[in-house]
């Protein structure tokens, strides 16, 4: 209980969502006052370079110092936008240490060492709250942990990174490639000098990591995530996909087994119809559909990026923080009972799209569906289309152990009348 005194908070780190943080904290004070039952104070913001120009945020508040900040023993809540394991980690176990609450972004750190952290947490009696890590302004980590906690979630299926569905939107609407896509992404301020999170699938399975973590009450780390990026998404997989009335999506997919013993999450590119909900999510907008038990099928959808809207992620869990501080009151910690393991990617059940360069002569389509055979991998669809000699052969399959699939591949591949395996995607959605 604060006794309606001021609430303290420290801001490490005042880049492109920290600044936000510190404009609203300072011109929304009013309200979040009123809100919050008590003044909610900005008390120092540490930052690496402090000569840097930020508007609209006051000099006197800038340290260079953030192991100082967060030792501070009037601080009631710690705010860290600064993200990376360290000295995130280290900054955020001062905080609890001295019975601040935290707010995070750190999707990275959360994806690495989230019960740690939920742990500091618990021992010290101060809040986690990390709203922004995951879908930027979606509230999207508040209606599962909270909203559908009397339920029981089977499925999270979602675009959770902007720059990537920025990059398959223009290649879908321009018929771009790949680098060209990038390039724009880049020049327009969607994707970072050097994109490698975010087009090599890091982010978005950090992201997976702490949904299916917390939609399945149990702990996925990073490296339980199954993770390919979408830099070999070509042209012409758009193209197959528009073909077959589908769209090339990068997907965060959190899946509980039917028997309800184990969970997948993998982040990759996979073809979705036009008609899934998800496919209409354009540019770098995010959105993230979830089936439950009870509440059947949810989707929510909105800004993932971006300092303004994250900020708003921000700004809502700070007030929670410092409703409880006031109230005496503690957020949901951790919620990992269940402790289901997570099963490897041959395990997951999925269908594929897969496109074959052949030779057009008797036999080969016997041939190649005799490898799908041997694999027990049921055929939905075949398409063949001839010329001179040569011809394409696409073929869907029915859903399958993506363990069976990958061998279907590379045996196909070894194939004398195979020529080369032109595409492979997996196919969601349906
Ligand atoms: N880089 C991320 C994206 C935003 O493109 O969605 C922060 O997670």
């Amino acid at each position: 209980m604060t006794d309606g005194r001021p609430l303290k908070v420290a801001l490490l780190g005042c880049g492109v969502v920290g600044s936000q943080v510190a404009r609203l904290v300072t011109t929304h004070a009013a309200d979040l006052a009123a809100r919050v039952g008590a003044p909610v104070e900005l008390a120092g913001i540490a930052v690496r370079r402090p000569g840097r120009l930020r508007e609209g945020v006051h000099a006197e508040l800038i340290t260079t110092d953030a192991q100082g900040l967060v030792s501070r023993p009037d601080i009631d809540v710690v705010v860290e936008v600064i993200g990376g394991i360290e000295p995130a980690r280290s900054l955020i176990s001062t905080a609890f240490e001295n019975g601040a609450s935290v707010v995070t972004a750190n999707k990275a750190l959360l994806a690495e060492d989230g019960p740690s952290l939920y742990s500091a947490a618990d021992k010290y009696g101060a809040d986690l709250y990390f709203e922004a890590a995951v879908a930027g302004a979606i509230p999207l980590l508040r209606p599962l942990r909270e909203s559908l906690a009397g339920d029981s979630v089977n499925r999270v299926l979602g675009i959770v990174n902007g720059t990537t569905n920025f990059i398959l939107d223009r290649m879908d609407t321009s018929g771009a490639g790949y680098y060209e896509a990038l390039e724009e992404a880049t020049a327009l301020g969607y994707a970072e000098a050097d994109p490698t999170a975010d087009v090599e699938g890091f982010d978005a399975a950090a992201k997976a990591a702490i949904l299916s973590g917390i939609a399945f009450h149990t702990r996925v780390r990073l490296d339980d995530v199954h993770r390919e990026g979408i830099t070999e998404v070509t042209a012409s997989d758009i193209a197959s996909a528009r073909r077959m009335g589908c769209t090339v999506k990068l997907l965060a997919i959190c899946e509980r087994a039917a028997d309800g013993r184990s969970v997948t999450a993998r982040v990759h590119p996979a073809m979705i119809p036009l008609t899934h909900p998800l496919a209409s999510v354009r540019e770098a907008y995010n959105a993230v559909f979830v089936e439950a038990d009870s509440a059947g099928s949810l989707m929510f959808y909105g800004q993932g990026a971006g300092g303004v809207p994250t900020a708003s992620a921000i700004l809502g869990d700070l007030v929670a923080a410092c409703r409880n501080k006031v109230s005496g009151a503690r957020g949901p910690g951790e919620s990992a009972y269940t402790m289901l393991p997570v099963s490897p990617m041959g395990d997951v059940v999925t269908r594929y799209h897969i496109s074959l360069d052949v030779a057009d002569k008797p036999g080969v389509l016997s041939q190649v569906a005799a490898v799908f055979a041997d694999h027990g991998v049921s055929i939905d669809t075949v398409r063949q289309q001839g010329k001179d000699g040569e011809a394409s052969l696409v073929v869907v399959t029915h859903r399958a152990p993506d363990a069976a699939l990958t061998a279907t591949v590379e045996t196909l591949r070894g194939l004398d009348t195979v020529r080369g395996v032109a595409s492979i995607m997996r196919v969601e959605g349906e």
